[in-house]
């Protein structure tokens, strides 16, 4: 596999923490203190599938390809307006692909459980050019009322075409079942016989676990994948981490033992997209200039579930 274009999107309604003050009792000292976030975009007038087919037009324009080109595209998704069709399926006929689509669910890890679909589909010769776009809206799954979650998320779309290549040295995928930390239950039609106790809640997360499980296990991927590919910390151009908070970045970096520089972080602008985080830190990594090929990257993920996706790249344009 071989990343050759990025591409990213973001609602346009920006949300500072000084706006938020104005209906919770919370503070944007609170906020900047415990998360490093200070505005985050999320979805007004917008549908989430705009938000997709920008960041997946952008990522082909980079590419130099067209939707024609596309044998697959692949979408990481946790919620949007439709159960079905898959959001995939609506990208695909507003970019104008004909290929075959699937959506996927991996939580914030979804990117690098997309890479890791479409490296074995591209080893195999089952496609040559794949797209995968991440789109999130986590948004419309937390209750506004409730400071502990409104304030971390924000919404947005990323973006990245894949190619045949050599760029993907190593990945890691983890799964533990831990479902009670991290989830949002989907509303259901009441039918003449259902009669078990239903209660549908917004998300409920607990938050000070899901920081422990994420650092832990972020550390854990990161340390396995430079130990499998023998490279040392220092070998790593750019770690692009998940951005849900500065204060879970800044630990790994610490444990890692690396310059700040070399873990860039837009967590303070956006906040936590979801899935859509690494496509949309990498793409802003790319249009600035500042991946040179021969460049070694460490992604790393994780999210509800408890799910986790590391991998090593080689940038590679
Ligand atoms: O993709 C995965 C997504 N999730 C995450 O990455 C979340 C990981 N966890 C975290 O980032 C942190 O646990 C939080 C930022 C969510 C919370 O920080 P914390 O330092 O763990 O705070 P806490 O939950 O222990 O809450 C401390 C206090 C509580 O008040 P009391 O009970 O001590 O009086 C909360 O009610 O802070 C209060 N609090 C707030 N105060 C002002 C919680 N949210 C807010 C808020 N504004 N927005």
């Amino acid at each position: 596999m071989k990343i050759i274009g990025t591409g990213s999107a973001h609602p346009k309604c920006a949300v500072s923490n000084e706006m938020l003050e104005k209906f919770l009792d919370t503070s944007d000292e609170w906020i900047t203190e415990r998360t490093g976030i200070k505005e985050r975009c999320v979805i007004s007038s917008e549908k989430l599938e705009d938000m997709a087919v920008l960041a997946a037009n952008h990522a082909l324009e980079n590419a130099g390809l067209t939707a024609a080109d596309i044998d697959f595209i692949i979408c990481s998704n946790v919620v949007n307006e439709y159960v079905t069709p898959a959001l995939s399926c609506i990208i695909q006929g507003m970019i104008g692909a004909t290929c075959p689509t699937v959506d996927i669910n991996a939580a914030c890890a979804g990117f690098i459980y997309a890479m890791d679909i479409a490296e074995d589909k591209l080893k195999c010769n089952k496609a040559k050019n794949i797209l995968i776009v991440c789109a999130e809206e986590p948004s419309r799954m937390v209750g506004w009322e409730n400071r502990s979650t409104c304030v971390l998320f924000g919404d947005g779309a990323g973006a990245a075409v894949v190619t045949q290549g050599d760029d993907l040295k190593a990945i890691r995928l983890t799964t533990s079942s831990l479902t009670d930390v991290l989830y949002y239950q989907r509303r259901l039609e009441p039918t003449p016989y259902i009669d078990k106790p239903e209660e549908f809640e917004p998300l409920v997360m607990k938050g000070r676990e899901v920081f422990k499980h994420a650092v832990t296990n972020s550390c854990r991927d990161i340390r396995k994948l430079l130990n499998e590919t023998g490279l040392e910390a220092n070998d790593i151009k750019y770690y692009v981490l998940h951005q849900a908070n500065r204060r879970i970045i800044d630990s790994i970096r610490n444990f890692l033992g690396v310059d700040e520089e070399r873990v860039p972080h837009n967590v303070e602008r956006y906040g936590n997209i979801s899935s859509a985080a690494l496509p949309a830190l990498l793409d802003e990594l790319n249009r600035d200039g500042k991946l040179q090929k021969g460049d070694k990257l460490v992604f790393s993920a994780f999210g509800a579930g408890f799910t986790t996706g590391a991998c090593v790249i080689e940038w590679g344009i």
